[in-house]
């Protein structure tokens, strides 16, 4: 037996140093000429071997580390796991008496690399983490590019749309979320101008233009949670529903959940997603603002659901999942149900809000400027996801306090009071 090491090398698997700083992709500078250790199996020893084998190959996109050679098979042996792996190989090659481990030259192309390996290759180093964390939305990429990769853009679209076969659009969100309609601004790196997706979430079907409407593929666990926690049948005021991924679960657990969303095209794609997942008789879509859904669609709800004895065992849940600004929409709540016909109390509305906290607040900072303080003690409160190194989005739950709803106002027939008070029922 004979094994032969020409040169102690270090990773050859990457691509060429001529690519660093490309911005134009020309995908035959990626040809690599390298050379990788190899073994010749006897017909009889192949599927033994290869067995054996298999922790040792070379193991690249598009590329058959198993090759045929006349009756024989040759296996490709990964070059960078060589002296690590050596040892073993050496066990391997006694135990079916193969003569030696040869370097065979072969040439690597753009096609053998991932879009990781390119990107480490071509951009400036430390600045790769930033591509990698891209998301995706149906057929559609979408990176969110700092602006030292922005003169990559185009090379950037184009290797993600060569790399990931069902993707046929890749765009980079122009600025943070800061639309009234919290849709991204896209710009199209590469692929089809076509945003119209189709995707799938809580076993749900979802259509949708991702250009005009809001869409994030990293909130279906807060999603589930939220339809976890509401009973089938129960009552669902979503103030700022999207396109739908709370509402359509919830009406397909026969929920009877009432959605709204002030953009025209949520609105559009909402009833098209209630249509799409068979549940129009459980999904009744609004296209008004937050504060007038509340003010007319969830005041006559309650009122009918605590009206109406059968509804006893159902509970009423309010989702208002617009971060930047849903807080200031619960003084809608304020006196809501002052003068009305309620024959009946019944349980009060659980509330889910959602806001943004960054790293240098204090809940209370901020929670204390819409609720006083007997009402904060009782809010729960649930970290949902880091949005941003310094930002994180947050939930608060609870249970609307009786006074808020019945309450005229501090001082009498005035504007509604600052603050929502808690009368002494609890809150959750
Ligand atoms: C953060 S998205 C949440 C969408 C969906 N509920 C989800 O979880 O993915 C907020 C939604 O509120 C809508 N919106 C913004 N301002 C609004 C307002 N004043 N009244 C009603 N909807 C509003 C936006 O169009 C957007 O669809």
């Amino acid at each position: 037996m004979e094994i032969s090491n020409p040169t102690p090398k270090s990773s050859i698997l990457i691509p060429p140093s001529e690519v660093r700083g490309i911005t134009i992709l020309d995908r035959d500078t990626f040809k690599k000429d390298i050379e990788v250790p190899s073994v010749k199996i006897p017909v009889e020893d192949i599927k033994e071997a290869i067995k054996v084998l298999k922790p040792c190959f070379l193991k690249m996109p598009n590329f058959q580390p198993v090759q045929s050679e006349g009756e024989q098979k040759r296996v490709i042996l990964n070059p960078d796991l060589f002296d690590e792996k050596l040892p073993y190989l050496q066990t391997i090659l006694q135990r079916f008496k193969l003569n030696s481990v040869t370097w065979t030259k072969m040439s690597l192309t753009y096609d053998n690399w991932t879009s990781d390996n390119i990107f480490k290759a071509v951009l400036p180093p430390d600045s790769t983490g930033n591509v990698s964390s891209f998301s995706i939305v149906g057929h559609i990429i979408h990176v969110n590019l700092k602006p030292d990769l922005m003169e990559y853009k185009h090379l950037i679209g184009q290797v993600l749309l060569d790399k990931y076969s069902n993707i046929k659009t890749v765009v980079n969100k122009v600025n943070i979320i800061d639309s009234e309609f919290r849709n991204f601004n896209l710009e199209l790196l590469a692929g089809d101008p076509n945003y119209e997706v189709m995707v799938k979430e809580n076993n749900c079907q979802y259509a949708f233009d991702f250009s005009k409407v809001f869409w994030n593929p990293r909130l279906v666990n807060e999603h589930n949670e939220i339809i976890k926690k509401v009973n089938s049948h129960d009552f669902v005021y979503d103030v700022f529903a999207g396109v739908g991924p709370f509402a359509v679960p919830l009406s397909k657990k026969k929920c009877q959940v009432h959605a709204n969303d002030l953009n025209p095209d949520s609105f559009k794609w909402l009833k098209h997603n209630a249509k799409l997942n068979k549940v129009t008789e459980y999904l009744h879509p609004y296209n008004l603002d937050g504060k007038e859904f509340i003010q007319t669609v969830v005041k006559k709800g309650i009122i009918e659901i605590w009206n109406n004895e059968e509804n006893e065992e159902r509970r009423v849940h309010v989702l208002m999942n617009l971060p930047a600004s849903a807080l200031e929409f619960l003084e809608a709540f304020k006196g809501l149900l002052v003068g009305e016909d309620v024959q009946k109390i019944g349980e009060m509305p659980v509330v889910y809000c959602y806001f943004f906290k960054r790293k240098d607040e204090d809940i209370l900072d901020i929670t204390g400027k819409y609720f006083d303080a007997e009402v904060q003690k009782a809010l729960q409160i649930t970290e949902v996801r880091l949005v941003a190194p310094n930002k994180t989005m947050m939930r608060i739950t609870y249970k609307i306090p009786k006074s808020v709803l019945f309450k005229v106002s501090d001082n009498g027939d005035g504007p509604p009071a600052k603050r929502l008070k808690q009368d002494n029922e609890s809150t959750e």
